[in-house]
């Protein structure tokens, strides 16, 4: 099993991040995480960043057409506002986790919003890097409830 995680826009600059909201781990700590508890849970997780909107929709029609088993997004600020990644995350029949470093709902109003959700089978939101481990593992769990 594959489980593709997606990150968005200004994420690769995580570490430089205002870290009351993102801590200080990097991004390529991140998917060294995320690449670490992928072996432990016996998938495979591919780790993809673009600030480039219509790169991350090419992305996800790839993963479309691979039929990837699942995919873990952080689309940061595209998340309130991009439809055109909600409608490429809509055509996936793989199940989709949305996950957040920061507590969005304990921050500005914009932050609340999330125009993907619709298409996302849950959220996890608050926990730093642990939002991304907990979105791995949930992923791992809808794809083995479907087995
Ligand atoms: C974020 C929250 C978004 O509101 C913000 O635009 C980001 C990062 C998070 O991981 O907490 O860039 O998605």
């Amino acid at each position: 099993k594959t489980i593709l995680v997606l990150h968005g826009i200004n994420l690769d600059m995580f570490g430089q991040r205002d870290s009351r909201h993102y801590g200080t781990v990097t991004l390529a700590q991140i998917d060294r995480r995320l690449k670490a508890l992928g072996s432990e849970l016996n998938v495979a997780v591919e780790c993809f960043q673009t600030n480039h909107e219509g790169e991350m929709v090419e992305k996800i029609h790839q993963a479309h057409a691979a039929k990837t088993d699942a995919v873990v997004i952080n689309a940061g600020a595209w998340t309130h506002y991009s439809y055109g990644i909600m409608d490429a995350l809509g055509l996936l029949a793989a199940p989709v986790v949305e996950v957040h470093m920061s507590h969005v709902h304990a921050r500005e109003a914009f932050r609340h919003v999330s125009v993907i959700a619709p298409v996302v089978r849950g959220q996890i939101s608050g926990f730093g890097v642990n939002s991304y481990l907990l979105g791995l593992r949930a992923a791992v769990d809808l794809i083995r409830d479907m087995e």
